[in-house]
């Protein structure tokens, strides 16, 4: 079985619209629990979980938390990241859609354990259905006192408001969330100071993905160490996978760190339609490495996918068949990242304009050596000298086809013989 259900196993078997389901499924039993521990305790467990970010970076969970938890500056705040904004990202809209009270029992568990009493679900624009559902949750989260004032009787009081994103990718990244969530433009601030320092309106700030405090609950209620015990050596717990592009069965799917991402596609999404070759994989999304067929035998693992410069990202798998050409698909991305940079510096603002000029040279076949060079050249300083990660990661899927399809770009070369 190449699944393995943690935080998407109550899926099926609960009307998320229900908090009454929620709670007959072992629902809010780990808050319960949770405050009358220790809040270096429940810190401790997270530690002892080695659980990582899931929003694309994979930073220890429990250092972000002693960050938050060690600040005296008031208010603290919690913010989720459910921005989800990267092009083959999905599965924070399944999370939320699905299971909502998992994501706001895994907030009020990390609030209390940071000393929070005030948090934020920062969400995109496009998601009306899991916004509608998250606020009918976290009224009736209310209703029945695991949110608000003096919660289950313990002391501790936190809520939780939603706000909307507008549709910018960039809002994504945690200083541009912040930025927006202060009122302003979505822009990236110079760190440090962090956002467990400085964050939301310059206050310690909590900030993570829906995936990263979904996870919460479950490492309460089995504890750290058995939730380790899920995974690889670097990587542990579960992971949900964003399956798309050309397969037969395309979705969500959770899995255990360490699956082949060959098995992932052959056997969850049941290999691509008419049986074409695959050609290459998108990991990650629009901002992670393209590769070729033969290396999926890679296993999704965060320490493995550092060796290409990259992160699992948030666990998208992009396939792709052998109808497409390279070319299809970085003309696209490159656009996307064009219009996606926020313009405040200048490797990003002006480099992705270049490199788009410079793709589109080689869709027409009429590119040169030194287009190639440039690209190259041009890719890599961005990679070095972005602000954010918008602009360090855009050329990442332009690099790895560099590297595993060179072919592909030196036959568009007009008269390479002649440069
Ligand atoms: C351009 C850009 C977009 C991002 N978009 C998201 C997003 O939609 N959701 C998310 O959780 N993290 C996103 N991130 C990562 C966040 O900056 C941050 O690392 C993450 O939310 C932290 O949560 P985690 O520790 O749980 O992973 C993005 C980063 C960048 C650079
Ligand atoms: S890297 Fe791009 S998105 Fe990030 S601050 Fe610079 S211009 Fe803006």
């Amino acid at each position: 079985m190449l699944e393995k259900k943690l935080i998407t196993a109550r899926f099926d078997k609960i009307n998320p619209l229900s908090i009454d389901d929620y709670v007959e499924h072992g629902g809010y039993e780990a808050l319960s629990f949770a405050l009358g521990m220790e809040r270096v305790d429940i810190i401790e467990e997270v530690k002892k979980s080695q659980l990582r970010g899931r929003g694309g970076a994979a930073f220890p969970t429990h250092i972000k938390m002693m960050g938050v938890a060690k600040e005296e500056d008031e208010p603290r705040y919690v913010v989720c990241n459910a921005d989800e904004g990267e092009p083959g990202n999905f599965k924070d809209r399944y999370l939320m859609e699905n299971d909502p009270h998992q994501l706001i029992e895994g907030m009020i568990i990390t609030a209390y354990a940071v000393r929070a009493n005030k948090g934020f679900i920062y969400i995109r624009g496009e998601y009306d259905k899991p916004h509608s559902v998250l606020q009918w949750a976290i009224d009736e989260a209310r209703k029945k006192g695991y949110l608000g004032k003096n919660i289950l009787d313990s002391g501790f009081n936190f809520d939780i408001e939603i706000r909307s994103g507008a549709g910018s990718y960039v809002c994504g990244e945690e200083f541009a969330l912040i930025e927006s969530l202060e009122g302003k433009p979505g822009r990236t601030r110079v760190k440090p100071p962090f956002p467990t320092q400085e964050g939301l309106f310059q206050k310690p700030t909590m900030l993570s993905n829906v995936e990263t405090f979904a996870n919460l609950p479950h490492i309460v209620d089995m504890g750290g160490e058995k939730f380790a015990e899920i995974g690889t050596e670097s990587s542990k717990g579960t992971k949900i996978i964003s399956l798309s592009g050309n397969v037969k069965k395309p979705g969500i799917y959770e899995i255990p760190f360490g699956v082949p991402i060959r098995d992932v596609i052959e056997q969850l999404g049941e290999g691509t339609p008419a049986d074409r070759k695959v050609k290459m994989v998108q990991l990650g999304g629009a901002s992670g490495p393209i590769i070729p067929e033969y290396m999926t035998d890679l296993t999704i693992d965060f320490d493995r996918f550092e060796n290409f410069d990259s992160k699992t990202g948030a666990g998208a798998v992009i396939v792709m068949d052998d109808r497409f050409d390279v070319f299809d698909i970085l003309l696209r991305i490159s656009e996307f990242f064009e219009h996606e940079s926020c313009g405040k510096c200048t490797p990003c603002r002006e480099g992705n304009l270049q490199l788009l000029k410079l793709v589109e040279k080689f869709v027409d076949r009429q590119s040169s050596e030194k287009d190639l060079a440039n690209i190259e050249s041009l890719a890599r300083v961005m990679h070095q000298t972005s602000l954010c990660g918008l602009g360090q990661s855009a050329p990442t899927a332009l690099l790895s086809t560099l590297q595993y399809f060179r072919n592909d770009f030196v036959d568009r070369i007009e008269h390479p013989e002649s440069q």
